[in-house]
């Protein structure tokens, strides 16, 4: 596992993602935290400025999950993406709400990182339980 910490708002975030993806091959990268609007909350405009494409659905389920906690979580900007085979998942800072966050959308991950051809990664059930759906029977 590698760890990157990088001030809010700066280019070093997309550096920092280039570096994991490209560099390193990351199968998985999530960042927490400057998805606000607050001036120094840019994260979702580096991740967007490296990513091959956008995958709307974890953001609309984050805020979904978290709407159900606090009124505030509209003003959230969580989302994911892709680089090449790096799935890059931008998660809030609170440590509550990145719990909430993974809970929301970790079921969906491991088949996600199947389908961009990262490595295929199996849960602990107990912990969460991944949902890849059934295979269709060949002709
Ligand atoms: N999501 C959950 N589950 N719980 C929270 O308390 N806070 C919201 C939102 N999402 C919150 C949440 C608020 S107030 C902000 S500004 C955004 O997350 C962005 O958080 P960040 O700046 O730490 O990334």
């Amino acid at each position: 596992m590698q760890r990157r910490i990088v001030p809010d708002g700066t280019e070093s975030v997309a550096a920092a993602l280039i570096d994991l993806a490209d560099g390193w091959a990351a199968d998985l990268i999530l960042v927490t935290g400057g998805t606000g609007p607050a001036p120094r909350d840019r994260t979702p405009e580096r991740v967007a400025a490296v990513i091959d494409f956008d995958l709307p659905g974890f953001g609309e389920a984050m805020r979904a999950a978290s709407l159900a906690e606090v009124p505030t979580a509209i003003l959230s900007r969580q989302g994911a993406g892709v680089r090449g085979r790096s799935l890059i998942v931008t998660l809030p800072g609170n440590p509550g709400a990145i719990a909430t966050c993974l809970n929301a959308v970790f079921p969906a991950v491991p088949y996600a990182l199947d389908l961009i051809g990262a490595a295929r990664i199996e849960t602990d059930p107990a912990r969460i339980r991944a949902f890849r759906p059934a295979a269709k029977p060949s002709p």
